[in-house]
C-alpha cells in the first residue's frame, strides 16, 4: 500500500512516499530556516507563503524519487494540526485537490503522532508498549503507547517546550535561530561543572516539566556578568544549559518507564537529534537495562514519512478524513 504523506505545520515543506506504513521510498523536505534565520524565529505570513512556492515541487521530486506515478497511490495523508494554521493550510489543502481530482481517500493526521510514529520507522523500531519523550520546538511530553494510535498523555510542559528554550537561550547567546544544533556542538567544547543551572524537575513523582525558569537563570547569568565573561564563557553556559536540560528530560523519560513498567524508551521530535541526550540515554539505558529507541537524524526533525507511516493504520481502520474537515492549531483532544 503506497501513501503520499504531506506536511506543512511550521517551517518545512514535506512529502514522502511510504510503503505498508514501514519501508520510506522518498523524503524530501524543504527547510526554510535561511529565511526565518534572519528575524529570529518563524514569522508566520512567511512560512504561508514558502510552502504556496514550495509545495508542488517537494510533492514532485518526492514521487520522482520513489519511483512511483500518482495513479500508484493508495491514499493521500497530511498533517491536520496542531501547528501555524496559515502554514498547515497549504498542505491541508494541497492534499484535499490532489484526493479529490485523483479519487483516492484522504487519511487527515496528527502532527504529534506523526513524531511519536518514527520511533517505529528506525532499523531497530519499537515494541509496544513504550514509553515515548517527544521534545520538539513546540512540544515537550511524555507518552505511553499501547499500539497503533493509543497514546496516553503522561505529562507535558507547563510553559516552554524543550526545543524553545534551545532557541531562546541560542539567540541570548547570539548564536542565531534555531538554536538546538548550534548549542549542542558549542555544549561539547565547554565545562559542564563550571557554570551549574538548577535542574527544574518540578514533582519528582509526576511528568510535567518546565523550562522558563532555567532559561530565566541563564538570562540572569548572562546580565550579571560583562560581555566579554560571557564571550568567553559561551560554551561553558551551552554546556551548564544541556546538562540542566538533559537531567531533566532523561530522569523523567526513565522513571515513567519504571512506573509504567515499560522495558522499550522512545525519544523523538526535534530535540531527539540532540547528540548529548543521545549520548546520556545510550548510557543510562544500556546500565537500567531498557530498550533505547531514537530515530535517525532526518527523522528526528519535521519530515511526511512520519506522516505517511502513521496513516497506514488509519488506511487499514477506514478512517478517512472530509473535504469539509478544517485545520487545528492545537489539539483538541487528549495528545496535548
Ligand atoms: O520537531 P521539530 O523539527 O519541529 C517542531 O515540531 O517543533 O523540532 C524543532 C526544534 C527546534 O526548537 C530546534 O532548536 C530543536 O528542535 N533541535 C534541537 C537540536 N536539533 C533541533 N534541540 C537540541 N539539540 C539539537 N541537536
Ligand atoms: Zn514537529
Amino acid at each position: 500500500m503506497l501513501i503520499l504523506g504531506i506536511e506543512t505545520s511550521c517551517d518545512e515543506t514535506a512529502a514522502a512516499v511510504v510503503e505498508d506504513g514501514r519501508r520510506i521510498l522518498s523524503s524530501v523536505v524543504a527547510s526554510q530556516i535561511d529565511v526565518h534565520h534572519r528575524f529570529g524565529g518563524v514569522v508566520p505570513e512567511l512560512a504561508s507563503r514558502m510552502h504556496i512556492e514550495a509545495i508542488v515541487p517537494v510533492v514532485q521530486q518526492a514521487l520522482a524519487e520513489a519511483g512511483v506515478r500518482t495513479e500508484m497511490l493508495d491514499a493521500v495523508a497530511a498533517t491536520q494540526g496542531p501547528g501555524l494554521v496559515g502554514a498547515l493550510l497549504v498542505g491541508f489543502s494541497f492534499a484535499k485537490a490532489f484526493a479529490y481530482a485523483r479519487r483516492l481517500p484522504l487519511v487527515a493526521m496528527d502532527h504529534l503522532e506523526g513524531h511519536l510514529y518514527s520511533a517505529l520507522l528506525g532499523d531497530t523500531p519499537a515494541s509496544f508498549p513504550y514509553v515515548a519523550l517527544l521534545a520538539s520546538g513546540g512540544h515537550t511530553a511524555i507518552y505511553t503507547i499501547e499500539g497503533r494510535g493509543d497514546y496516553q498523555l503522561l505529562g507535558q510542559t507547563r510553559d516552554d517546550a524543550a526545543g524553545e528554550a534551545y532557541d531562546k537561550v541560542a539567540k541570548m547567546l547570539g548564536l542565531g535561530y534555531p538554536g538546538g544544533a548550534v548549542i549542542d556542538d558549542l555544549a561539547r567544547q565547554g565545562d559542564a561543572h563550571r557554570i551549574v543551572f538548577t535542574r527544574p524537575y518540578l514533582d519528582k513523582m509526576r511528568f510535567d516539566f518546565s523550562f522558563s525558569g532555567i532559561k530565566t537563570a541563564v538570562l540572569r547569568c548572562i546580565s550579571n556578568n560583562s560581555a566579554k565573561w560571557v564571550e568567553q564563557h559561551r560554551a561553558d553556559i551551552a554546556a551548564g544549559f544541556q546538562a540542566a536540560v538533559v537531567d531533566v528530560l532523561v530522569y523523567k523519560l526513565l522513571h515513567a518507564a519504571e512506573v509504567k513498567q515499560c522495558r522499550h524508551v522512545a525519544v523523538v521530535g526535534g530535540v531527539a537529534a540532540n547528540q548529548g541526550l543521545r549520548d546520556r540515554l545510550a548510557r543510562e539505558t544500556a546500565r537500567r537495562k531498557f530498550a533505547l529507541h531514537i530515530p535517525s537524524l532526518r527523522l528526528c526533525g519535521d519530515n511526511a514519512a512520519m506522516i505517511a507511516a502513521a496513516a497506514h493504520h488509519r488506511l487499514t481502520e477506514g478512517q478517512f478524513a472530509s473535504l469539509r474537515d478544517d485545520v487545528y492549531s492545537r489539539h483538541p483532544r487528549a495528545l496535548s
